[in-house]
């Protein structure tokens, strides 16, 4: 009997133990889904507010972006490519049906032009292809008129002026940009002038998170590398000023003479102070990459150079260059970099001199990738400013 009523209390406590257990966690299951719905539904209300507000805005900068509308860019062109390899590319939505982007080229292109026409056609829209030496520009018509224009002809404007078009005067194509958008009332896109590359910095950071995780903390070096031809700051400040806007701890390795302009360091280091991460200037790329996650290895101009142009420096300048012909990324320089780090490059990479083939082609190397996460960065670009997800 004893033992009996014993056990009925044993059981009686059993069971309410249970029934708070899994009260309790009927409980905790209703306020983690009702905190899921919250935040899933606060998110959304949000990304929404981001992505109308990037209807009709100019890309120039990605410093014109803010960190929210930059991340959401990243997050649609993500959708783009899961969309890409999900449904195949004759079943993207049309979202940019009947729109026309107009891309205006000053300045040759192997890929952007590329990228740009491909994503206009998977998202169903069109790219029409001007060469700006095949316009009636050099006859003298106004930079003015010819926004007019576009804008009642496209949806939106790409424009690419940089290197030889201006004989890589330090300002003279991010000028001609400027001017266009501010008599051109559809988006202007900056295609590459001779300061930025944004949709390229995009594709770029895209690559690094799909490759690094998280990138905040992670070390990304820009490193000089030797070039028997001149190029300007392009990507090297489109690439620095994205990833010091994402929390990276950037190291920029170059020799004496190559410092970049001031505006620009001064944009990456408020960047810093306000992501957490950081930059540094060297002038040895063997300590640079101690570490690193990534490596960026491009040659880039002088300072003279950019101020007075190829035409009456150009030739001096070849001249400096032979003296760091050493600045090449080569295989034993690998071993100095985190074990996982990678190799990245906007390309073109000119071969066996910025970086040896065996660095190009190694597992290591992300640059084709990195090519195909462009071509989505800029699809996601469009499809925001253009209006096709509002
Ligand atoms: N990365 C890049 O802009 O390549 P192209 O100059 O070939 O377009």
């Amino acid at each position: 009997m004893l033992h009996n009523k014993i056990l009925e209390n044993y059981f009686k406590k059993l069971i309410v133990l249970i029934r708070n257990k899994h009260t309790n966690l009927l409980i905790n299951t209703l306020i983690l889904r009702e905190q899921h719905y919250i935040l899933v539904t606060k998110s959304m209300v949000f990304l929404r507010s981001v992505i109308t507000n990037l209807v009709g805005k100019d890309l120039i900068t990605t410093q014109e972006w803010t960190v929210e509308e930059l991340r959401a860019t990243l997050e649609v062109a993500r959708e783009l490519k899961r969309m890409y390899y999900y449904l195949g590319p004759s079943r993207m939505p049309d979202y940019l049906k009947k729109k026309v982007f107009i891309m205006l080229f000053y300045a040759p292109s192997t890929r952007t032009r590329s990228a740009f026409e491909t994503a206009m056609e998977l998202l169903g829209g069109h790219a029409q292809y001007v060469e700006a030496r095949m316009t009636r520009m050099g006859e003298g018509e106004a930079l003015k008129d010819i926004a007019k224009m576009y804008e009642i002809f496209g949806d939106a404007v790409g424009i690419r002026i940089l290197d030889k078009a201006i004989d890589y005067k330090y300002g003279e194509g991010h000028k001609v940009i400027r001017e266009f958008a501010k008599h051109a009332n559809v988006p202007v896109i900056n295609m590459a002038d001779d300061q930025e590359h944004p949709t390229q910095a995009l594709g770029d950071i895209m690559t690094m998170e799909e490759k690094l995780g998280n990138v905040r903390g992670k070390k990304f070096v820009i490193m000089w590398g030797y070039a028997p031809v001149i190029r300007g700051y392009s990507s090297i400040h489109a690439d620095m000023l994205i990833a010091t806007r994402f929390g990276m701890d950037v190291v920029v390795a170059h020799p004496p003479g190559f410092e970049l302009p001031e505006k620009y360091v001064e944009w990456a280091k408020q960047n810093t102070k306000e992501s957490g991460g950081s930059i540094e200037f060297v002038n040895d790329y063997r300590r640079a990459l101690e570490g690193a996650h990534a490596v960026f290895p491009r040659s880039w101009c002088s300072r003279k150079l950019a101020e007075l142009g190829a035409s009456k420096f150009g030739e001096e300048e070849l001249r400096i260059y032979q003296k760091y012909r050493d600045w090449r990324l080569k295989m034993e320089d690998l071993d100095l970099m985190d074990k996982h780090g990678i190799i990245t490059h906007v390309l073109p990479v000119l071969r066996g001199y910025e970086a040896d083939d065996e660095v190009m082609d190694s597992p290591r190397s992300v640059i084709y990738e990195q090519a195909e996460n462009n071509m989505f960065a800029k699809a996601a670009v469009l499809l925001l400013t253009m209006g096709g997800l509002v």
